[in-house]
Protein backbone atom coordinates (compact mmCIF):
# COMPACT_ATOMS: atom_id res chain seq x y z
CA UNK A 1 0.00 0.00 0.00
CA UNK A 2 1.25 3.15 -1.37
CA UNK A 3 1.24 6.25 1.40
CA UNK A 4 2.57 8.78 -1.37
CA UNK A 5 -0.50 11.19 -1.17
CA UNK A 6 1.07 12.81 2.04
CA UNK A 7 3.71 15.31 1.71
CA UNK A 8 3.99 15.86 5.26
CA UNK A 9 4.10 13.52 8.29
CA UNK A 10 0.69 11.43 8.40
CA UNK A 11 0.68 11.68 12.19
CA UNK A 12 0.91 15.21 12.14
CA UNK A 13 -2.22 16.12 9.89
CA UNK A 14 -5.60 15.87 10.87
CA UNK A 15 -8.20 12.87 10.12
CA UNK A 16 -10.35 16.04 8.18
CA UNK A 17 -6.69 16.34 5.90
CA UNK A 18 -5.92 12.69 5.62
CA UNK A 19 -9.43 12.19 3.84
CA UNK A 20 -8.88 15.17 1.87
CA UNK A 21 -5.87 13.51 1.15
CA UNK A 22 -7.21 10.03 -0.33
CA UNK A 23 -9.77 11.87 -2.07
CA UNK A 24 -7.33 13.85 -4.30
CA UNK A 25 -5.77 10.55 -5.14
CA UNK A 26 -8.80 9.13 -5.33
CA UNK A 27 -9.93 12.17 -7.90
CA UNK A 28 -6.53 11.38 -9.89
CA UNK A 29 -6.99 7.87 -10.55
CA UNK A 30 -10.57 8.31 -11.46
CA UNK A 31 -9.32 11.16 -14.29
CA UNK A 32 -6.75 8.22 -15.20
CA UNK A 33 -9.08 5.87 -15.53
CA UNK A 34 -11.09 8.61 -17.64
CA UNK A 35 -7.34 8.62 -19.48
CA UNK A 36 -7.12 5.02 -20.35
CA UNK A 37 -10.56 3.98 -21.60
CA UNK A 38 -10.56 7.02 -23.89
CA UNK A 39 -7.27 5.47 -25.49
CA UNK A 40 -9.02 2.07 -25.41
CA UNK A 41 -11.76 2.87 -27.01
CA UNK A 42 -9.90 4.87 -29.09
CA UNK A 43 -8.50 1.92 -30.90
CA UNK A 44 -10.54 -0.99 -30.11
CA UNK A 45 -12.07 -2.97 -33.38
CA UNK A 46 -14.83 -4.94 -31.75
CA UNK A 47 -17.94 -2.74 -31.26
CA UNK A 48 -19.30 -5.38 -28.35
CA UNK A 49 -16.05 -4.32 -26.21
CA UNK A 50 -15.81 -0.96 -27.30
CA UNK A 51 -19.55 -0.62 -25.78
CA UNK A 52 -18.37 -1.80 -22.81
CA UNK A 53 -15.35 0.30 -22.21
CA UNK A 54 -17.86 2.78 -23.28
CA UNK A 55 -20.43 2.11 -20.38
CA UNK A 56 -17.09 1.70 -17.74
CA UNK A 57 -16.00 4.85 -18.90
CA UNK A 58 -19.07 6.58 -17.67
CA UNK A 59 -19.22 4.99 -14.59
CA UNK A 60 -15.73 6.71 -14.20
CA UNK A 61 -17.13 10.21 -14.72
CA UNK A 62 -19.71 9.62 -11.87
CA UNK A 63 -16.63 8.70 -9.72
CA UNK A 64 -14.85 11.72 -10.81
CA UNK A 65 -17.65 13.99 -10.50
CA UNK A 66 -18.42 12.43 -6.33
CA UNK A 67 -15.09 12.66 -5.82
CA UNK A 68 -15.02 16.26 -6.81
CA UNK A 69 -18.09 17.30 -5.00
CA UNK A 70 -16.53 15.47 -1.90
CA UNK A 71 -13.83 17.55 -2.28
CA UNK A 72 -15.71 21.14 -3.32
CA UNK A 73 -17.75 21.24 -0.19
CA UNK A 74 -14.75 20.59 2.00
CA UNK A 75 -13.23 23.61 0.41
CA UNK A 76 -15.15 26.16 -0.01
CA UNK A 77 -13.08 28.80 -1.78
CA UNK A 78 -12.16 25.84 -4.62
CA UNK A 79 -16.18 25.76 -5.61
CA UNK A 80 -16.14 29.87 -6.06
CA UNK A 81 -13.20 29.53 -8.35
CA UNK A 82 -14.77 26.67 -10.01
CA UNK A 83 -18.17 28.36 -10.48
CA UNK A 84 -16.69 30.85 -12.30
CA UNK A 85 -15.22 28.23 -14.29
CA UNK A 86 -17.25 25.46 -15.26
CA UNK A 87 -20.42 24.89 -17.57
CA UNK A 88 -20.13 28.47 -18.88
CA UNK A 89 -19.52 29.56 -22.27
CA UNK A 90 -16.71 31.73 -23.24
CA UNK A 91 -12.98 31.75 -23.19
CA UNK A 92 -11.78 29.40 -20.72
CA UNK A 93 -8.80 31.66 -19.43
CA UNK A 94 -10.67 34.88 -18.60
CA UNK A 95 -13.28 32.23 -16.92
CA UNK A 96 -10.03 31.49 -14.90
CA UNK A 97 -9.11 34.75 -14.19
CA UNK A 98 -12.79 35.24 -12.95
CA UNK A 99 -12.58 32.21 -11.34
CA UNK A 100 -9.72 33.52 -8.99
CA UNK A 101 -10.97 36.86 -8.61
CA UNK A 102 -14.21 35.46 -7.06
CA UNK A 103 -12.10 33.15 -4.70
CA UNK A 104 -9.97 36.40 -3.43
CA UNK A 105 -13.26 38.25 -3.08
CA UNK A 106 -14.35 35.44 -0.58
FE1 LIG B 1 -13.75 4.62 -10.77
Amino acid sequence: MSFDQYHEPASELSEETRTFARMIVSLTEEAEAINWYEQRISVEKDKQAKAIMQNAQQEEFKHFGMDLEFLLRRKPVWRTTLQAILFKEGDIVELGTKGEEAAEEA
